[in-house]
């Protein structure tokens, strides 16, 4: 097999990045180790920035997103008894959020690229990557016991965390670095009407919860929970009761509760490779970087730097300017960075870190420090802003 841009992973960066070089003329393929509907079984996030919506925009994929997802103004933020509204368009001259769910942009991605004819190898295995310092990198792997070999000009590593991408970049080569959080959240989807038009983002002494939707009759909830839980332990009611403990008493008192429809705890953690580029070897998304997810920030991230490689791409099959690909791991970790810290701070802020001593403080000193960060924070419009600008999304930048 032989094309252009060999694209490892099926998840959103994958997809979105196949869609749009598509669109440009760069043939490219995508190989991936589980089938489409493992794929399309994972529950993610739910909320767009602008960035990522004008990208689906481009990539001819947003006629369901524009039909079925909400345009969403404000988000508020619960403690201490009081809620404050993040006045999203008033603090950013008109920038909002889509909420429309990851799995649901997935699936338009999916129904996308085969509509358009285009190569996806599902439930591929032991993929490799092969002479990625060379100007004839190739990919190699097993499909229905028959071992093929993909060459290409390029690789682009969208395979996640636990990918095999990011494990091509030599240790001597790369830095990684990395915070793992002393809790986890256990999330909840369920057939019922959300309890609020708007998210609410909750911290109280029992620890955060997160009221979100994905449409006017499904929502998403979420409850900061110990490490040591296990989803199991967690009835649908224990999660319910315990849920309504944490939210704003007046939308407690009236939310709708029903039968989970997904229930699962998943890990908090900080995580940023650089460089993102080997040779001819691109990682793209949470092959590269994972966030906590207070921030809303993962699947953007991914778009951002799907963004930026597709602008690069595009420049090299057009213009045959070969050399900007230097510029991708730079531009990419510019602005992945400033969506790390913004979610290391929300998390810092809003969740509730127990006898955990944090950055060498201790517990109830951090707890004070992070007390009076959200409330001066929130207390006026400049800080409001802060949080606004970047929960809409910084900009994306150009190459040059
Ligand atoms: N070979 C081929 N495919 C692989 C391999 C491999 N060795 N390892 C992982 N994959 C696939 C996974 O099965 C998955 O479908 O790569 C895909 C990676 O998708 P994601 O993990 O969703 O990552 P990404 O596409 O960057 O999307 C980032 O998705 O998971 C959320 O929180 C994340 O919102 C963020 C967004
Ligand atoms: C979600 O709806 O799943 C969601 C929304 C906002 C977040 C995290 C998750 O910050």
């Amino acid at each position: 097999m032989k094309t252009q841009v060999a694209i490892i992973g099926a998840g959103p960066s994958g997809l979105l990045l196949g869609q749009l070089l598509a669109k440009q003329g760069i043939d490219n393929v995508i190989v991936e180790r589980v089938s489409g509907e493992y794929v399309l079984g994972r529950i993610r996030a739910g909320v767009l920035e602008q960035g990522m919506v004008d990208l689906l925009r481009e990539a001819g994929v947003s006629e369901r997103m524009d039909r079925e997802g909400e345009v969403h103004t404000g988000v508020e933020l619960a403690f201490n008894d009081k809620r404050v509204r993040i006045a999203l368009d008033e603090l950013t001259g008109g920038d909002t959020v889509m909420v429309y769910g990851q799995t649901e942009v997935t699936r338009d991605l999916m129904d996308a690229r085969k509509e358009a004819g285009l190569t996806t190898v599902y439930e591929a295995s032991n993929v490799q990557l092969h002479d990625v310092k060379t100007d004839a990198p190739y990919v190699t792997f097993e499909k229905d016991g028959e071992q093929v070999r993909l060459e290409c000009d390029y690789i682009a590593g969208c395979d996640g965390f636990h990918g095999v991408s990011r494990q091509t970049i030599p240790d001597e080569v790369k830095t990684e670095h990395e915070r793992v959080y002393p809790f986890g959240w256990l999330g909840l989807l369920s057939d019922t009407k959300p309890c609020h038009e708007e998210l609410i983002y909750c911290k109280t002494d029992r620890g955060f919860a997160l009221a979100s939707m994905r449409s006017p009759t499904r929502s998403r909830y979420y409850i900061q929970v110990p490490l040591t839980d296990k989803v199991e332990d967690w009835s649908d009611d224990a999660f319910w009761t315990e849920l309504k403990r944490r939210l704003p008493a007046d939308v407690a008192a009236t939310m709708e509760t029903g039968p989970s429809i997904e229930k699962s705890i998943a890990p908090l953690r900080s995580f940023v490779c650089e460089p993102m580029q080997y040779g001819n070897m691109f990682l793209v998304g949470d092959a590269a970087h994972i966030v906590p997810p207070t921030g809303a920030k993962g699947l953007n991230l991914a778009a951002s730097d799907v963004a930026t490689l597709y602008k690069i791409m595009t420049r090299v099959y057009k213009d045959g300017d070969k050399d900007c690909v230097m510029q991708y791991s730079e531009i990419c970790l510019r602005r992945v960075w400033h969506g790390e810290r913004f979610s290391w701070w929300m998390t810092n802020m809003m969740h509730d870190f127990g006898e955990v001593e944090v950055n060498g403080t201790d517990s109830q000193t951090f707890s004070r420090f992070m007390e009076s960060e959200l409330n001066f924070y929130t207390d006026n419009e400049q800080g409001r802003r802060v949080i606004a600008m970047q929960y809409v999304g910084l900009p994306y930048e150009d190459i040059k």
